[in-house]
């Protein structure tokens, strides 16, 4: 079957700059053509634009979507004036642990079906509100069933009453052996009233043995080492990069490790947003996520994480664009999505407007008319 989407006003591949009166046809689920719409070639079935942007449809790199309950009162006592620090993660887990499997399952399912309302059309979900063997296991089985990009996040903090260098060996031993197979990448919390940068370096070492990829969260809550170690470990990604010296913009820049930025955390905690203009200067391969949890940053939402990036972080809105597409396929390692050139994954996004630039331009605002597939 193929498929001619035809009169896009402007259509944004990756492949060169946004292409007016455009066309693209999909084959077999694959983009197989694009170009200006005069020429475009004859399809099976086909969509009427009618003028509307088509845009890749969004990679969000970086999502808790597994666990029970949420933190509403926490987030009003922050913008009351309370600090965030991480410690809300237990309470979390509590809610998580209490819940049976069927909870947990409709409520990821509930946020994969809203980001999807929101464009996202590939997600990657975290564990790390189970911290005990069983819970970790049940809910990258959860996860699994809603992406291939699960992600092992047992370090996520130390739970409550546990022993520290106990709750590593745990994680590195028993915890990941029972996980390997549910899960495609190890991240650790490396960071203030988390993990310190050598069990971070232990953590993510014992994953890559045991076959899984290492990905990080550094540098949000202060200055620290994970960045450098992401880097060190070859780590697909470095998520936050709140809090960065110059050594560690440099070690971004010499390295393959793209720096993730979660702008939604930051609006969440009332936090300062990392310098994207100081790591895109740089030559530094940035993503944006949502970060989706209920603690820093209960937003599914890529193009919220677009307008933020733009007005707060100072990218301009074709580097968010890529940085929510593109970017994220990189922090994934993958190359068949983010990006609509002929061979990828017809995964895409028509707009409820004219061009991408609404994204920023119009926040808040249901700009979503169609997800592909
Ligand atoms: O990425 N920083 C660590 N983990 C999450 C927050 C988790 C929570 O507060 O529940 C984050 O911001
Ligand atoms: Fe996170």
């Amino acid at each position: 079957m193929s498929l001619l989407i035809d009169r896009i006003g402007e259509l944004v591949t990756h492949d060169g700059p946004p292409l007016e009166d455009a066309a693209l046809v999909v084959e077999d689920g694959r983009v197989a053509w694009t170009g200006p719409a005069r020429g475009a070639p004859a399809a099976d079935d086909r969509i009427d634009a009618d003028g509307a942007a088509v845009v890749p449809g969004f990679v969000d790199s970086h999502a808790h979507l597994v666990f029970a309950g949420d933190r509403a009162a926490e987030f009003a006592a922050r913008m009351g004036g309370s600090p965030y620090t991480g410690g809300g993660i237990m309470t979390t887990v509590a809610a998580t642990r209490a819940a049976g499997d069927d909870v947990l399952r409709s409520n990821t399912r509930r946020l994969v079906e809203e980001a999807r309302r929101q464009g996202t059309t590939t997600i990657e979900i975290k564990s790390g509100y189970g911290l005990s063997v069983a819970d970790e296991v049940r809910s990258l089985r959860v996860a699994g069933e809603f992406t291939a990009e699960t992600t092992f996040l047992g370090a996520h903090v130390v739970p409550r009453g546990a022993d520290p260098d106990e709750y590593v060996a745990l994680v590195t031993g028993p915890m990941l052996n029972a996980v390997r197979e549910h899960a495609k990448w190890i991240d650790v919390f490396c960071d203030r009233g988390a993990f310190t940068g050598e069990q971070a370096h232990e953590i993510l070492t014992a994953g890559v043995a045991a076959g899984l990829l290492p990905r990080i969260h550094a540098n949000q809550l202060g200055p620290g080492p994970g960045v450098r170690i992401a880097v060190e470990l070859n780590a697909a990604s470095a998520d936050h990069c709140t809090h960065l010296s110059d050594a560690d913009v440099d070690a971004l820049a010499g390295g393959d490790t793209v720096a993730t930025l979660l702008p939604g955390a930051e609006f969440s905690t009332r936090s300062p947003y990392p310098d994207a203009r100081r790591l895109l200067d740089a030559g530094v391969t940035v993503a944006l996520a949502t970060d989706c949890n209920p603690g820093s940053s209960y937003t599914s939402s890529m193009p919220f994480c677009i307008a933020l990036a733009v007005r707060e972080m100072r990218m301009t809105p074709a580097e968010a664009l890529w940085a929510a597409t593109a970017g994220g396929a990189r922090a994934l390692r993958r190359d068949d999505v983010g990006h609509l050139r002929v061979g990828a994954r017809a995964h895409l996004v028509i707009l409820d407007a004219p061009s991408y630039l609404h994204l920023a331009y119009r926040p808040g605002v249901p700009l979503i008319q169609r997800v592909l597939p």
